[in-house]
């Protein structure tokens, strides 16, 4: 099946303009900054975990929203495309691991990519517009030959009081008023880069492409509001 979701990203790359997300990520990375705490530590180890005790042999991924790599701790798999759309972050894993494929792209915007396995972790809740999101799962259901992994959000973080508190704060601090408002009445978004959605309303993008959920894990002592699921292609 051939996607042909454009997404608002590729409008803007097509305009000669950046998205928010590439804006984000590029100037974080520029400036020296990681991956983020679900790469490291604990909550590293526990993903690991799960994968590797479902998918059998750690061999062929795509990993979309790879990142700095740091979820790796730099030992990449034997067939590896990582996607990302900083440039900087990519090229500095390209002149780490000219072993592996690299890709800068939004993506949302479709790519002749294809691995036994599948991940996105930590990713989706950073993607603020909904075609994006949409474009994204899809384009997962269309790389995989068996696995997709996704890592995301399963409860709002913004329902939290102290998270309201700190987001409206931040805003106000900014001079974004009407949003500092919003965000201390309760949200899904930072106004950010961080959005809160109900993933199982679109893991249909995916089950439709002939995948099954077949589990939803978490670890609420190590990581609260994250949960790791898991997608098969079913057998044809
Ligand atoms: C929190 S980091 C997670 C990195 C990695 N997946 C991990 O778990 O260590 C999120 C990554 O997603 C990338 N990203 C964000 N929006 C993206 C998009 N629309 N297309 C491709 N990459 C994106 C960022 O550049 C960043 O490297």
């Amino acid at each position: 099946m051939i996607s042909l979701i454009i997404s608002s990203s590729e409008v803007d790359r097509v305009k000669g303009t950046a998205s928010r997300e590439e804006n984000y990520w590029e100037g974080h990375y520029a400036a020296g900054g990681v991956s983020g705490e679900g790469s490291v530590g604990a909550i590293r180890q526990w993903k690991w975990d799960q994968i590797r005790s479902i998918v059998g042999e750690v061999d062929d991924f795509v990993d979309v929203g790879c990142g700095d790599l740091s979820f790796w701790d730099d030992r990449l798999p034997p067939v590896y495309t990582g996607i990302d759309i900083s440039e900087t972050i990519v090229a500095k894993n390209r002149e780490r691991h000219p072993e592996a494929t690299f890709i800068v792209a939004n993506a949302a915007v479709p790519q002749t990519v294809s691995g036994r396995i599948v991940l996105c972790m930590d990713m989706l809740f950073h993607i603020m517009d909904d075609e994006t999101y949409r474009g994204i799962l899809t384009n997962l259901g269309q790389y995989s030959r068996e696995w997709v992994f996704v890592y995301t959000w399963h409860n709002n973080p913004f329902e939290d009081q102290h998270s309201r508190r700190y987001v409206a704060r931040k805003l106000i601090r900014k001079g974004r008023i009407f949003s500092s408002i919003k965000a201390r009445a309760g949200s899904a978004t930072d106004f950010d880069y961080q959005t809160y959605r109900r993933f199982e309303d679109y893991a249909p993008l995916i089950t439709d492409q002939g995948f099954s959920l077949v589990e939803t894990r978490s670890e609420p002592a190590i990581e609260r509001w994250g949960a790791l699921y898991v997608f098969r292609r079913e057998s044809r």
